[in-house]
């Protein structure tokens, strides 16, 4: 892989670990009036504050209901009361995000044929152009979702599937299990805002016995800019609630808008690993590309499940 293609990454691996480490969001910015960082949604709960938050960071999460699409909510709920959050450090550790997270959640509504005929969907104003990592937190919470394949759903990014069959008994190891996993998206280029599109939908490809999506929580980071070696731009404001569909950047790159389906917090919860299994992805897919021209690429990079969909806006 030439330098010039590494640079990129390196910098993003930078960027995020200095984030992870100082708890702080990926853009550095201040809280000012409306304008704030968009980064952590308590999907499904109330907003966490800062002195609330779990490994001392800091962190604020707020509740996602602002950024939910339409008038499709789905529903909310708490864990029932016999069922405790556990962590599994070292890939899902405590910090990864509180109890107050996990223990709550959205899915899609009581009736079948209503889950079957939406997607929950969240968008996420941000600054086109940038790379943006997507953290979504899972925990099972209520019973009787205990076992593999009762629940099974497609994650969608920016009307591209990320994630199909996302069965969370099936990463997390069981009712109660915290675990997340990790997105890596490139928006269109472009400069402005624009809208990420985060949407679930019941997959029923392996039969499962119920027809519903869930989520706990969801963390978007903004790395990157896509083809600079700068972190610029201004902060994404608060959403309202009046959705703006239309973002003005060429209808030929937002359909390549690019999803890295990064890692399992499974297998590897670290930020560094996850970045460095990105890059492996990168530098192997660069490679496969030139073969298999558009097909994408799946593969295990070290301990980190990885995988690689969709080319790269320009080619
Ligand atoms: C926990 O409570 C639910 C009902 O709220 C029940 O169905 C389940 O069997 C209980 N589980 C355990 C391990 O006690
Ligand atoms: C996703 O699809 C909807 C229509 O189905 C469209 O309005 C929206 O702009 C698309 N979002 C992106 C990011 O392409
Ligand atoms: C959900 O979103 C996906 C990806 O944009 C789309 O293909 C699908 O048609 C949507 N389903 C519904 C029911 O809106
Ligand atoms: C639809 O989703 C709800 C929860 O969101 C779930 O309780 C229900 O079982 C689902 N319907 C079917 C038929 O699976």
């Amino acid at each position: 892989m030439p330098a010039s293609t590494l640079f990129p990454w390196l910098l993003l691996l930078t960027v995020v670990s200095l984030a992870a480490a100082d708890g702080g969001d990926a853009d550095g910015s201040t809280v000012t009036g409306q304008i704030r960082p968009l980064s952590r949604l308590n999907v499904g709960g109330t907003a966490i504050t800062p002195g609330a938050d779990s490994g001392g960071f800091y962190r604020t999460w707020d509740n996602d209901a602002p950024y939910i699409f339409g008038a499709a909510f789905g529903v909310t709920f708490e864990k029932d009361s016999n069922v405790s959050i556990q962590y599994n450090p070292p890939s899902v550790p405590p910090y990864a995000a509180p109890e107050g997270v996990y223990a709550t959640a959205r899915s899609m509504g009581p009736v079948a044929q209503i889950n079957l005929s939406y997607n929950l969907t969240w968008i996420l104003p941000v600054d086109a152009g940038f790379y943006y990592l997507l953290r979504f937190h899972f925990c099972e919470i209520q019973y009787p979702i205990t076992k593999v394949n009762q629940r099974s759903f497609f994650i969608y990014i920016n009307n591209q599937t990320a994630q199909e069959q996302m069965d969370v008994i099936v990463w997390s190891g069981g009712i109660g299990r915290a675990v997340y996993t990790d997105y890596l998206i490139v928006t269109a280029v472009d400069s402005g805002q624009t809208d990420l599109w985060v949407a679930l939908h019941p997959d029923l490809s392996s039969k499962p016995e119920y027809y519903d999506a869930i989520l706990n929580g969801l963390e978007v980071f903004k790395l990157h800019k896509y083809g600079f070696n700068t972190l610029a731009g201004p902060n994404p404001p608060i959403p309202p609630k009046k959705i703006n569909t239309v973002d003005g950047s060429r209808p030929e790159s937002r359909k390549k808008s690019v999803v890295y389906a990064a890692v399992g917090g499974v297998a590897a919860g670290c930020l560094l690993a996850v970045l460095v299994a990105c890059l492996f992805a990168y530098a192997i897919r660069g490679r496969r590309r030139k073969a298999e021209a558009d097909q994408p690429a799946d593969g295990l990079f070290g301990p980190t499940k990885s995988s690689t969909h969709f080319d790269p806006v320009q080619k």
